[in-house]
């Protein structure tokens, strides 16, 4: 059973998280390309080559959304506001893609749901991207520019405002990996975009402290990197992925330093004197988002080029994206993070859900099940002292999971991507008798 609100701490929240390219359909309301649209329809990127120009149609849809958040007893909802639809060719405004948001944030407004807005995940302007994208230090001018036309519509509705969502993700996988978009593999290029991203989120910072815009955060992404075997080498291998991919963002936050176990290998790629934008990428934060899914199993890939590591299979039960489902994970990051980098900062889990294989009428206990355990890992790191004040599943609808497109499904609520229609899955009717109030 889901833990009952009422065993949470008085105040907590709850609520549910979406982003704009997943759900909203980038091909309406004036908005222009991203580099997502360019890149999906690229033969040998994205499952089936699907894409989001229509996505959930939350463009037109957002109100029935929005009520299906109220009706489960959501406090909150995380959404994001996509740069190609506010500014079309990354630096003009197009006014329809503000009024938008501004309806979206009214329309939270008169549902009594906190507005958590996140400003970019994930849609570059693919204007932008021709100029070099993250790998440009421009890029983190226009992005605090961006900043502030969204700030100056719905900053003063919305509850908090995170900068950048998962920047592993826009820098790493996108850059090193090459599973998202631009889909490179390149060492330069994903050092600069480990540090163009930073420096984006700290330009964004001091914008809209400028701006007198309050709790202002950043939402981060950690996965637990075990060591396939208790061998030197696969400990170094799991040493080497927690510094990639858990420990360069918060200690460039936290610390204004980068972990020398990763400069080991970036170092020679990195943007000239890229030590003196520390101290603006280290701003104090109101607040931390952490999206947790899961954990990996890393071993040594001798012979191959640094960072000279490989995944392996894991034993536990895995979710439909084949991942494996690993509470404690949860529980271990927030109490590190509150134990070595940010003491009692205000801790929110921003994402947390599973994907599954659902079709209507067939009950996803398998998800009420993960969200339990999680729940349940939530209430532990918050017994042993981590400031924990929300919960946000990941997600309020089926949706296109970037390059594994519409298969891939973690709503709430199920959508027929042929009608567009929804229908709440069992987990949703759990999560609503969890967070009833009476
Ligand atoms: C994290 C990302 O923020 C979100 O866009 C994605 O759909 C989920 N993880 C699931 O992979």
């Amino acid at each position: 059973m889901i833990p009952h609100r009422a065993s949470f701490p008085e105040g907590f929240l709850f609520g549910a998280a979406t982003a704009a390219y997943q759900i909203e359909g980038s091909r309406f309301g004036g908005a222009g390309p991203s580099h997502w649209d360019t890149f999906a329809v690229t033969p040998g990127n994205v499952v089936q080559a699907e894409d989001g120009s229509t996505a959930c149609d939350h463009y037109h849809r957002w109100a029935e959304d929005l009520d299906l958040i109220r009706a489960a007893g959501f406090d909150a909802y995380r959404f994001s506001t996509s740069w190609s639809r506010v500014m079309p060719d990354g630096v003009t405004i197009n006014p329809e893609g503000l009024d938008f948001y501004d309806r979206l944030v009214d329309g939270m407004g008169a549902r009594d749901l906190r507005p958590f807005l996140t400003l970019y995940h994930w849609d570059l302007p693919a204007a932008l991207s021709d100029l070099g994208g993250w790998r440009n230090r421009d890029t983190c001018h226009r992005f605090a520019d961006f900043t502030e036309a969204v700030i100056r519509r719905i900053g003063d509705r919305v509850e908090t405002v995170a900068t950048i969502n998962e920047p592993w993700c826009v820098a790493w996988l996108s850059h090193f990996i090459g599973a998202h978009a631009p889909g490179l593999r390149d060492i330069r290029a994903a050092a600069r975009a480990m540090h163009h991203i930073l420096l984006a989120h700290g330009l964004s910072m001091e914008r809209m402290r400028g701006l007198g815009q309050k709790n202002l955060g950043i939402v981060l992404n950690f996965d637990h990197a075990t060591p396939a075997s208790d061998s030197p080498a696969d400990q170094r291998a799991a040493a080497v992925q927690d510094g990639i991919f858990n420990r360069w963002f918060i200690e460039a936050i936290t610390r204004q330093t980068y972990p020398e176990i990763v400069l080991e290998g970036l170092a020679p790629h990195m943007p000239d004197r890229w030590q003196d934008d520390m101290g603006k990428i280290g701003q104090k934060l109101d607040w931390l988002g952490v999206n947790y899914y899961t954990r990996h199993l890393h071993a040594d890939a001798p012979g191959t080029a640094w960072p000279a590591t490989r995944e392996v299979s894991g034993p536990l039960p895995k979710t439909q994206m084949g991942w494996e489902i690993y509470p404690e994970g949860l529980e271990g990051f927030l109490t590190r993070l509150a134990r070595d980098y940010v003491g009692d900062l205000p801790l929110y889990v921003t994402e947390n859900g599973m994907a599954n294989a659902d079709q209507p009428g067939i009950d996803d206990e398998g998800r009420i099940a993960f969200v339990a355990r999680h729940f349940e890992a939530a209430q532990r790191a918050i017994a042993a002292g981590a400031n924990l004040r929300g919960f946000f599943y990941w997600s309020l609808l089926d949706n296109y999971e970037w390059a594994e497109g519409y298969q891939k499904r973690f709503g709430l609520v199920h959508v027929d991507y042929e009608s567009l229609a929804r229908t709440p899955k069992a987990s949703y009717h759990a999560l609503q008798r969890a967070l009833a109030r009476n």
